[in-house]
């Protein structure tokens, strides 16, 4: 199993993976469900590599890395890293996040990927530990962070707030 950061020879698999999630699944938002192909390689990929070194974004926009969890030749998962806290980030959605076909679920892939993921985050990320939130109700994501050694450290209304030691 491997991460392979987003790139163009890899469109396709890429293409079917992001189109084919729901456009908001606990949480995780995903504006380009059910984009064409077209204008997923002409607009939104080139968007989505630069990500990692944001043009002409806003002040608050964070550089953002997207990786894709590869099992032999199969695109099983999406993670992504924030490569620094803002105030927002550090009261809200941290610096990864993640999700996994959804025909693939339940198969160790998320605890895997983000196992994988980290070893990345950690050269990264600046801050002391990794920030990271999970919706109450998201009982297979919160395993998948206390398999990597997640510590929930607060809550609100309808999140955990869990840290994972660098
Ligand atoms: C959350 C998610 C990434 C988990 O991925 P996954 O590949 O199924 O995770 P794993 O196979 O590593 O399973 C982790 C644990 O959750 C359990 N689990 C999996 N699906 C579950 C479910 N629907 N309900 C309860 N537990 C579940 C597994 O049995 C496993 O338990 P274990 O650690 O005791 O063995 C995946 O369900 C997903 O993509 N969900 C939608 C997007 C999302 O919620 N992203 C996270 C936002 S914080």
């Amino acid at each position: 199993m491997e991460l392979r950061k987003i790139n163009t020879k890899d469109a396709i698999a890429e293409w079917e993976y992001i189109t084919n999630l729901p456009a908001d699944e606990n949480g995780l938002t995903n504006p380009y469900h059910g984009v064409s192909y077209e204008e997923f390689t002409e607009k939104v990929l080139p968007l989505l590599i630069s990500y990692e070194n944001p043009v002409g974004m806003p002040d608050w926009f964070v550089p953002e890395t997207y990786y894709y969890l590869w099992d032999g030749d199969r695109l099983v998962g999406e993670f992504r890293i924030r490569h620094h806290l803002t105030p927002a980030l550090r009261d809200g959605a941290g610096h990864i996040g993640y999700s996994i076909a959804s025909d693939e679920r339940g198969k160790g892939y998320g605890t895997e990927g983000l196992r994988l993921t980290l070893l990345i985050a950690r050269e990264i990320v600046p801050e002391d530990e990794i920030y990271l939130r999970v919706n109450k109700d998201n009982v297979a994501s919160q395993k998948v962070m206390l398999n990597n050694g997640g510590r929930i450290v607060g809550e609100d209304e309808g999140h955990y707030f869990v840290r994972i030691a660098k």
